[in-house]
C-alpha cells in the first residue's frame, strides 16, 4: 500500500493516493468542539450536555460528499435528488402549505452505499450529521433508551441537524435484551412521538439491512424508503471507473477486464471496489519504478483471482 501511495505522489495523484488511504476518511471533516467556553454561556450549556448524550453519538460530522461519488440507479438518484431539493427550498414549500420530507430509510445488503447515502446527504444539503450508535443506546442502559433516543432528538432538532441512526434494525433486540417485553413498546412509543414531532428541517436517517425487522407503526412514518441494491454490471462499470479515475492505471487485457465485471455480479460495491484496489497493489510490486512512472497496468488475473475467492466466501456463509 504504501508503495502504491508513494507512487502516487511521485506522480503528483494524490488524489488517487488519498482515496488509496482511506477511501472514507479524508472526506469527513470532524466537527471542532474544542475552544474556550465562558462559564454561563449558552455554549457552555451545550457543551455540558454533551457530555450526558456524547457516548451514544459516533461521529458528528460535515462531509464533502456529492451525488457523483454514489453509483446508483436512476430512480434512486431521482428520489435522493428530490429529498436534497425539499430541504434547499424548504421555505418555498413552506410558503405553500406543503409537507416537507424528513425521515428517509435506507435499506439493503451491506456495502451497497447506505451510510455512503447518508453521508452524501450531510454533504449535498451542507447540515451538521449525528450519527448515534443505536446498538449501544439499546443495549448499555436497559431502560434508559427512550431517554437515551429523547435526549438525542432534542438536541439534533435544536441544531436543525441531521440524525443518522445507523443500525435501525438494532431495536428488534431489545426483545432479545429485556425480559418484559414492555421496554420494547415504550422504547417504539417515544421513536414514534419524537419522529411525529420531529420539527421539518431536522432529518433523520435511518440504515438497515433488516428491514423486516422493524415495526410496521415505524414504517409507516417513512417519508421515503430507498433501496440500495447490489450493483448491476453498467453499475460495476462506473464503480470500477471511479476507482481509478484519478490514477494513470489501466487493464492489461481489455476482455479479462469485462470478464472480471461479469463474475463481480453478486458481490457488493464494497467487496468489489476491495478486491479491485487489492489488484492494483498487487501489480504495483512487480513493476519496475520506470514502468511505474508510464502506464501502469492492472493484473487482472489477479483480480479474478481475488473475485473468485471473494464470492467462494460468500457461499460459506
Ligand atoms: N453505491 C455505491 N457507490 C459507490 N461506492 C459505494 C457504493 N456502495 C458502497 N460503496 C463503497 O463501499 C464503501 C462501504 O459502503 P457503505 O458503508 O456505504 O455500505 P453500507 O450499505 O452502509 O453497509 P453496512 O450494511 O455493512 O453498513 C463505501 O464507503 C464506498 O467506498
Ligand atoms: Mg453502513
Amino acid at each position: 500500500m504504501n508503495e502504491l501511495i508513494d507512487y502516487a505522489k511521485q506522480t503528483k495523484k494524490v488524489n488517487f493516493a488519498i482515496q488509496l488511504q482511506s477511501i472514507l476518511k479524508d472526506a469527513i471533516r470532524h466537527h471542532q468542539t474544542s475552544g474556550l467556553t465562558q462559564v454561563g454561556s449558552l455554549k457552555h450549556q451545550i457543551r455540558e450536555q454533551d457530555k450526558e448524550v456524547n457516548e451514544f453519538i459516533l461521529e458528528k460530522l460535515t462531509s464533502d460528499y456529492r451525488m457523483k461519488d454514489l453509483v446508483a440507479s436512476e430512480s434512486v438518484k431521482n428520489e435522493l435528488e428530490y429529498f436534497i431539493k425539499e430541504h434547499k427550498k424548504i421555505n418555498f414549500l413552506r410558503e405553500h402549505n406543503l409537507p416537507v420530507s424528513n425521515k428517509i430509510l435506507l435499506h439493503g445488503p451491506s456495502g451497497c452505499g447506505k451510510t455512503l447515502a447518508a453521508y452524501v446527504l450531510a454533504g449535498e444539503l451542507e447540515k451538521m450529521m449525528y450519527v448515534i450508535d443505536l446498538g449501544s443506546i439499546v443495549s448499555s442502559k436497559l431502560g434508559e433508551t427512550s431517554k437515551n433516543l429523547s435526549k438525542i432528538f432534542r438536541r439534533a432538532a435544536s441544531e436543525s441537524c441531521i440524525i443518522f441512526l445507523d443500525e435501525f434494525d438494532s431495536l428488534g433486540k431489545i426483545r432479545d435484551y429485556s425480559q418484559d417485553h414492555g421496554e420494547m413498546k415504550r422504547v417504539v412509543n417515544t421513536l414514534l412521538q419524537l419522529f411525529d414531532y420531529l420539527p421539518q428541517d431536522t432529518i433523520l436517517i435511518a440504515a438497515t439491512n433488516q428491514k423486516d425487522m422493524l415495526d410496521d407503526a415505524i414504517l409507516r412514518r417513512i417519508d421515503l424508503s430507498i433501496d440500495l441494491e447490489l450493483p448491476n454490471k453498467k453499475q460495476i462499470t462506473e464503480l470500477v471507473s471511479k476507482v481509478i479515475a484519478n490514477s494513470n492505471f489501466t487493464f492489461d487485457n481489455k476482455t479479462t477486464s469485462q470478464k472480471c465485471i461479469n463474475e463481480s455480479l453478486g458481490l457488493s460495491f464494497y467487496s468489489i471496489q476491495k478486491t479491485l484496489i487489492t489488484a492494483i497493489k498487487r501489480s504495483v510490486f512487480e513493476l519496475s519504478e520506470n514502468v511505474l512512472k508510464l502506464q501502469p497496468k492492472i493484473q487482472t488475473s489477479k483480480w479474478l483471482e481475488l473475485i473468485q475467492t471473494e464470492k467462494k466466501g460468500l457461499l460459506k456463509k
